[in-house]
Protein backbone atom coordinates (compact mmCIF):
# COMPACT_ATOMS: atom_id res chain seq x y z
CA UNK A 1 0.00 0.00 0.00
CA UNK A 2 1.08 3.44 -0.42
CA UNK A 3 3.30 4.84 2.71
CA UNK A 4 2.62 8.67 3.92
CA UNK A 5 -0.32 9.51 6.23
CA UNK A 6 -1.90 12.34 4.82
CA UNK A 7 -0.98 15.88 5.36
CA UNK A 8 -4.50 16.99 5.70
CA UNK A 9 -8.30 15.89 6.43
CA UNK A 10 -11.31 16.40 4.54
CA UNK A 11 -12.77 18.57 7.13
CA UNK A 12 -9.22 21.10 6.49
CA UNK A 13 -10.12 23.82 3.99
CA UNK A 14 -7.63 22.71 1.23
CA UNK A 15 -9.84 19.88 0.87
CA UNK A 16 -12.63 21.83 -0.37
CA UNK A 17 -10.32 23.08 -3.25
CA UNK A 18 -9.15 19.96 -4.31
CA UNK A 19 -11.19 18.48 -7.95
CA UNK A 20 -10.06 15.05 -8.57
CA UNK A 21 -10.97 13.62 -12.07
CA UNK A 22 -10.75 9.50 -12.31
CA UNK A 23 -11.81 7.27 -15.20
CA UNK A 24 -10.72 4.73 -17.96
CA UNK A 25 -8.46 5.40 -20.62
CA UNK A 26 -9.28 8.07 -23.27
CA UNK A 27 -12.13 9.48 -21.46
CA UNK A 28 -11.36 12.88 -21.87
CA UNK A 29 -9.78 13.56 -18.32
CA UNK A 30 -6.69 15.72 -18.32
CA UNK A 31 -7.98 18.13 -21.24
CA UNK A 32 -11.30 18.22 -19.43
CA UNK A 33 -8.64 18.52 -15.99
CA UNK A 34 -6.76 21.36 -17.36
CA UNK A 35 -10.04 23.02 -18.30
CA UNK A 36 -11.09 22.86 -15.14
CA UNK A 37 -7.88 24.37 -13.07
CA UNK A 38 -8.54 27.23 -15.65
CA UNK A 39 -11.26 28.63 -15.23
CA UNK A 40 -10.77 27.99 -11.23
CA UNK A 41 -7.65 29.32 -11.07
CA UNK A 42 -5.92 26.11 -9.74
CA UNK A 43 -2.99 23.84 -10.31
CA UNK A 44 -3.12 21.00 -12.56
CA UNK A 45 -1.82 17.16 -11.77
CA UNK A 46 -1.52 14.62 -14.82
CA UNK A 47 -0.87 11.91 -12.58
CA UNK A 48 -0.50 9.60 -15.36
CA UNK A 49 2.25 11.85 -16.81
CA UNK A 50 4.26 10.77 -13.90
CA UNK A 51 3.73 6.73 -14.20
CA UNK A 52 4.63 7.54 -18.21
CA UNK A 53 7.84 9.45 -17.11
CA UNK A 54 8.92 6.65 -15.00
CA UNK A 55 7.81 3.63 -18.26
CA UNK A 56 9.74 6.51 -20.39
CA UNK A 57 13.39 6.37 -18.39
CA UNK A 58 12.73 2.38 -18.16
CA UNK A 59 12.49 2.11 -21.60
CA UNK A 60 15.38 4.38 -21.85
CA UNK A 61 17.92 2.52 -19.67
CA UNK A 62 16.83 -0.77 -22.12
CA UNK A 63 15.28 -2.38 -18.89
CA UNK A 64 13.99 -5.62 -20.06
CA UNK A 65 9.93 -6.48 -19.62
CA UNK A 66 10.81 -9.53 -17.48
CA UNK A 67 13.08 -7.44 -14.96
CA UNK A 68 10.56 -4.43 -14.41
CA UNK A 69 8.50 -6.30 -11.59
CA UNK A 70 12.07 -6.72 -9.51
CA UNK A 71 12.54 -2.91 -9.28
CA UNK A 72 12.79 -1.19 -6.23
CA UNK A 73 13.15 2.14 -4.75
CA UNK A 74 16.68 2.40 -5.03
CA UNK A 75 16.17 1.43 -8.81
CA UNK A 76 13.88 3.62 -9.12
CA UNK A 77 16.22 6.67 -7.86
CA UNK A 78 18.72 5.68 -10.23
CA UNK A 79 16.25 6.38 -13.18
CA UNK A 80 16.57 10.08 -13.30
CA UNK A 81 13.32 10.82 -13.41
CA UNK A 82 12.78 14.03 -10.47
CA UNK A 83 9.20 16.08 -10.18
CA UNK A 84 9.46 19.81 -9.64
CA UNK A 85 6.73 21.99 -8.81
CA UNK A 86 6.13 24.71 -11.46
CA UNK A 87 3.22 27.54 -11.34
CA UNK A 88 0.62 25.98 -12.66
CA UNK A 89 1.79 22.47 -12.61
CA UNK A 90 4.34 19.82 -11.79
CA UNK A 91 7.54 19.47 -14.35
CA UNK A 92 8.64 15.83 -15.05
CA UNK A 93 12.38 15.89 -15.57
CA UNK A 94 14.90 13.12 -16.60
CA UNK A 95 18.74 13.30 -16.55
CA UNK A 96 17.41 16.78 -15.47
CA UNK A 97 15.88 17.75 -18.72
CA UNK A 98 12.56 18.73 -18.83
CA UNK A 99 10.70 15.60 -20.77
CA UNK A 100 8.45 17.18 -24.09
CA UNK A 101 4.97 15.64 -23.93
CA UNK A 102 4.89 14.25 -26.97
CA UNK A 103 7.86 11.77 -25.60
CA UNK A 104 5.36 10.54 -22.75
CA UNK A 105 2.79 9.66 -25.44
CA UNK A 106 4.50 7.30 -28.06
CA UNK A 107 2.80 3.86 -28.43
CA UNK A 108 5.68 2.21 -26.85
CA UNK A 109 5.20 4.33 -24.03
CA UNK A 110 1.48 4.11 -23.97
CA UNK A 111 1.77 0.35 -24.74
CA UNK A 112 4.05 -0.57 -21.81
CA UNK A 113 2.75 2.26 -18.72
CA UNK A 114 0.05 -0.08 -17.09
CA UNK A 115 2.26 -3.22 -16.65
CA UNK A 116 4.63 -0.89 -14.94
CA UNK A 117 1.72 1.45 -12.79
CA UNK A 118 0.62 -1.92 -11.33
CA UNK A 119 4.02 -1.81 -8.83
CA UNK A 120 3.71 -1.12 -5.42
CA UNK A 121 7.02 0.60 -5.29
CA UNK A 122 6.58 2.65 -8.43
CA UNK A 123 3.36 3.52 -6.77
CA UNK A 124 4.38 4.27 -3.12
CA UNK A 125 7.65 5.89 -4.94
CA UNK A 126 5.20 8.73 -6.63
CA UNK A 127 3.15 9.04 -4.05
CA UNK A 128 4.77 11.87 -2.02
CA UNK A 129 5.07 14.17 -4.78
CA UNK A 130 1.09 13.85 -5.41
CA UNK A 131 0.80 14.70 -2.29
CA UNK A 132 2.95 17.41 -2.10
CA UNK A 133 1.04 19.23 -5.16
CA UNK A 134 -1.84 19.24 -3.08
CA UNK A 135 -0.27 20.74 0.05
CA UNK A 136 -1.41 24.45 -0.27
CA UNK A 137 -4.99 22.77 -1.73
CA UNK A 138 -6.21 24.58 -5.07
CA UNK A 139 -5.72 21.37 -7.07
CA UNK A 140 -7.45 19.42 -9.88
CA UNK A 141 -5.80 16.44 -10.52
CA UNK A 142 -6.51 13.64 -13.08
CA UNK A 143 -5.79 9.93 -13.00
CA UNK A 144 -6.78 6.29 -11.78
CA UNK A 145 -6.87 6.84 -7.49
CA UNK A 146 -7.16 10.25 -7.39
CA UNK A 147 -9.90 10.24 -5.31
CA UNK A 148 -9.12 6.78 -3.65
CA UNK A 149 -6.19 6.48 -2.36
CA UNK A 150 -4.08 9.23 -3.52
CA UNK A 151 -6.57 12.57 -2.18
CA UNK A 152 -9.92 10.60 -0.54
CA UNK A 153 -9.40 13.68 1.47
CA UNK A 154 -10.69 16.25 -1.63
CA UNK A 155 -14.09 17.54 -1.81
CA UNK A 156 -15.17 17.50 -5.04
CA UNK A 157 -14.55 14.15 -7.10
CA UNK A 158 -15.68 13.30 -10.43
CA UNK A 159 -15.94 9.62 -12.05
CA UNK A 160 -15.49 10.27 -15.34
CA UNK A 161 -17.02 7.47 -18.34
CA UNK A 162 -17.68 7.23 -21.70
CA UNK A 163 -18.57 4.82 -24.31
CA UNK A 164 -15.50 2.79 -25.37
CA UNK A 165 -16.12 3.35 -29.02
CA UNK A 166 -16.86 6.91 -28.57
CA UNK A 167 -13.28 7.11 -26.45
CA UNK A 168 -11.64 5.62 -29.49
CA UNK A 169 -12.94 7.98 -31.92
CA UNK A 170 -12.22 11.27 -29.66
CA UNK A 171 -8.56 9.52 -29.36
CA UNK A 172 -8.05 8.93 -32.91
CA UNK A 173 -9.33 12.33 -33.41
CA UNK A 174 -6.85 14.02 -31.48
CA UNK A 175 -4.20 11.75 -33.15
CA UNK A 176 -5.00 13.51 -36.27
CA UNK A 177 -7.22 10.72 -37.92
CA UNK A 178 -10.74 12.55 -38.18
CA UNK A 179 -12.45 9.90 -40.11
CA UNK A 180 -11.09 6.15 -38.70
CA UNK A 181 -12.04 3.22 -41.05
CA UNK A 182 -13.89 0.47 -39.06
CA UNK A 183 -10.65 -1.50 -38.42
CA UNK A 184 -8.84 1.74 -36.78
CA UNK A 185 -11.90 2.23 -34.62
CA UNK A 186 -11.75 -1.49 -33.30
CA UNK A 187 -8.38 -1.51 -33.56
CA UNK A 188 -8.24 1.04 -30.66
CA UNK A 189 -11.09 0.40 -28.68
CA UNK A 190 -9.50 -3.26 -28.10
CA UNK A 191 -6.50 -1.08 -26.91
CA UNK A 192 -8.59 1.33 -24.55
CA UNK A 193 -10.37 -1.33 -22.99
CA UNK A 194 -7.33 -3.90 -22.69
CA UNK A 195 -5.77 -0.80 -20.69
CA UNK A 196 -8.87 -0.20 -18.68
CA UNK A 197 -8.60 -4.38 -17.84
CA UNK A 198 -5.11 -4.11 -16.85
CA UNK A 199 -5.51 -0.77 -14.62
CA UNK A 200 -9.31 -2.08 -12.96
CA UNK A 201 -7.54 -5.72 -12.17
CA UNK A 202 -4.50 -4.42 -10.17
CA UNK A 203 -4.09 -5.27 -6.50
CA UNK A 204 -2.46 -2.05 -5.57
CA UNK A 205 -5.42 1.32 -6.25
CA UNK A 206 -7.10 -0.32 -9.24
CA UNK A 207 -9.36 2.03 -11.62
CA UNK A 208 -12.80 2.55 -9.45
CA UNK A 209 -14.96 4.97 -8.76
CA UNK A 210 -14.62 6.60 -5.28
CA UNK A 211 -18.10 5.90 -3.20
CA UNK A 212 -18.41 9.79 -3.09
CA UNK A 213 -17.71 10.28 -6.56
CA UNK A 214 -20.22 12.16 -8.84
CA UNK A 215 -20.05 10.14 -12.02
CA UNK A 216 -20.25 12.06 -15.17
CA UNK A 217 -21.20 10.30 -17.98
CA UNK A 218 -19.48 12.50 -21.94
CA UNK A 219 -20.55 10.32 -24.18
CA UNK A 220 -23.29 12.92 -25.09
CA UNK A 221 -22.05 15.99 -23.77
CA UNK A 222 -19.74 18.61 -26.01
CA UNK A 223 -16.03 19.47 -24.20
CA UNK A 224 -17.61 22.78 -23.10
CA UNK A 225 -20.53 21.21 -21.32
CA UNK A 226 -18.68 18.88 -19.27
CA UNK A 227 -16.06 21.70 -18.11
CA UNK A 228 -18.90 23.31 -16.94
CA UNK A 229 -20.57 20.93 -15.26
CA UNK A 230 -17.14 19.49 -12.96
CA UNK A 231 -16.37 23.58 -12.61
CA UNK A 232 -19.82 24.30 -11.03
CA UNK A 233 -19.80 21.06 -8.34
CA UNK A 234 -16.14 22.45 -7.48
CA UNK A 235 -17.12 25.79 -7.26
CA UNK A 236 -20.48 24.55 -5.14
CA UNK A 237 -18.03 22.95 -2.75
CA UNK A 238 -15.40 25.62 -2.49
CA UNK A 239 -18.18 28.28 -2.08
CA UNK A 240 -20.38 26.10 0.72
CA UNK A 241 -17.23 25.39 2.80
CA UNK A 242 -16.38 29.41 2.49
CA UNK A 243 -20.23 30.17 3.98
CA UNK A 244 -19.88 27.22 5.83
CA UNK A 245 -22.84 26.27 4.46
CA UNK A 246 -22.09 22.67 3.44
CA UNK A 247 -22.93 20.73 6.39
CA UNK A 248 -27.01 22.11 5.78
CA UNK A 249 -27.13 21.85 2.15
CA UNK A 250 -29.75 19.33 1.03
CA UNK A 251 -28.35 16.59 -0.82
CA UNK A 252 -29.01 16.09 -4.66
CA UNK A 253 -29.29 19.83 -5.43
CA UNK A 254 -26.02 19.80 -7.41
CA UNK A 255 -27.72 16.92 -9.94
CA UNK A 256 -26.74 13.85 -10.17
CA UNK A 257 -24.04 14.20 -13.20
CA UNK A 258 -26.59 13.10 -15.99
CA UNK A 259 -26.91 16.70 -17.39
O1 LIG B 1 -3.95 9.04 -17.88
P1 LIG B 1 -2.97 8.31 -18.76
O2 LIG B 1 -3.61 7.56 -19.89
O3 LIG B 1 -1.85 9.18 -19.23
O4 LIG B 1 -2.32 7.23 -17.78
C1 LIG B 1 -1.40 6.29 -18.26
C2 LIG B 1 -1.44 5.06 -17.38
O5 LIG B 1 -0.88 5.38 -16.11
C3 LIG B 1 -2.80 4.47 -17.08
O6 LIG B 1 -3.24 3.54 -18.06
C4 LIG B 1 -2.56 3.76 -15.75
O7 LIG B 1 -2.00 2.49 -15.97
C5 LIG B 1 -1.51 4.63 -15.10
N1 LIG B 1 -2.07 5.53 -14.10
C6 LIG B 1 -2.30 5.01 -12.84
N2 LIG B 1 -2.74 5.83 -11.84
C7 LIG B 1 -2.98 7.13 -12.07
C8 LIG B 1 -2.78 7.66 -13.36
C9 LIG B 1 -2.33 6.83 -14.36
O8 LIG B 1 -2.10 3.83 -12.62
N3 LIG B 1 -3.39 7.90 -11.08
Amino acid sequence: MTGSPLSYGPDDPRAATLVTLDGPAGVGKSTTARAVADALGYRYLDSGSLYRAVTLALLRAHVPNDRVDDLDAEALRGLGVAVRPGAETLELLLDGAVIPDAELRTPEVTALVSHVARLPAVRDWLFDAQQAAASQGRLVADGRDMGTVVFPQARTKVFLVADPRERARRRLRDHGVAEPTEAELAGETERLMARDAQDEARAVAPLRRAEDARELDTTHLSFAEQVAQVVAWARGEAAGEASGIREGAPEGSEGDGSV
